[in-house]
């Protein structure tokens, strides 16, 4: 997996499967520092402390029929590899909060990836918790809030026909946003 936003979701998908209601994320290029931080956060059901000191092992997975959970580990191993790191902190019945660094001039690290199509899946993904996405760079900021687009589709389901067109819509707008708000992608 070499694209940044495909660990996101990876990542986001712990939380929807942990049962949260609100997952946010975070992406913030801090230029200065030299570091891309990725940050999700949920509120979804947390891990005890035997299940923290287990989470970034491969062989380790809650998820029946399954004898390996990937997605920490392999985030995890991209942030190694490039001299960055990654944290978990979570609090059973509280939620999770999964923080990963990466020096942003690391000739190894991964491009972002695909912002349209992630920002697609995410809207999807807000069927089962709504998600509050951000991207901050240069004190400029993106933002989606899923709770807008269910304020605005008022109860009309993502997989109704019409809506189809308003997300395309929906998604140009924010990707305009993104390159107006961005200008040079450096
Ligand atoms: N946000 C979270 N909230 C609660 N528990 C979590 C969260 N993220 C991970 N976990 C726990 O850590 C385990 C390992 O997560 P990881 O993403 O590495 O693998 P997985 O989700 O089990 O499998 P895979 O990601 O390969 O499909 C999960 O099975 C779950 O028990
Ligand atoms: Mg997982």
């Amino acid at each position: 997996m070499d694209e940044l936003l495909l660990h996101v979701l990876d990542i986001v998908q712990n939380s929807i499967s942990a049962g949260a209601s609100l997952i946010s994320v975070e992406i913030r290029e801090r230029i200065k520092e030299d570091l891309l931080e990725i940050t999700v956060e949920d509120n979804g059901r947390g891990m005890d402390e035997e299940t923290l000191k287990m989470v970034e092992d491969p062989f380790f997975t809650t998820k029946s029929g399954k004898k390996v959970g990937l997605g920490i580990p392999l985030l995890k191993q991209t942030a190694l590899s490039t001299g960055g790191d990654l944290k978990v902190k979570s609090q059973a019945g509280k939620g999770t909060r999964i923080k990963a660094q990466f020096p942003r001039s690391h000739i190894d690290l991964p491009p972002l990836g695909d912002l349209r199509g992630t920002i697609l899946a995410l809207v999807y993904a807000s069927e089962r918790a709504d998600i509050l996405f951000r991207y901050l760079k240069n004190g400029r900021e993106l933002v989606l809030d899923t709770r807008e687009i269910k304020a605005i589709l008022n109860d009309v389901p993502l997989s109704h026909p019409s809506v189809i067109k308003f997300l395309r819509e929906f998604i140009n707008e924010k990707v305009k946003e993104l390159e107006r708000i961005f200008p040079e992608q450096d």
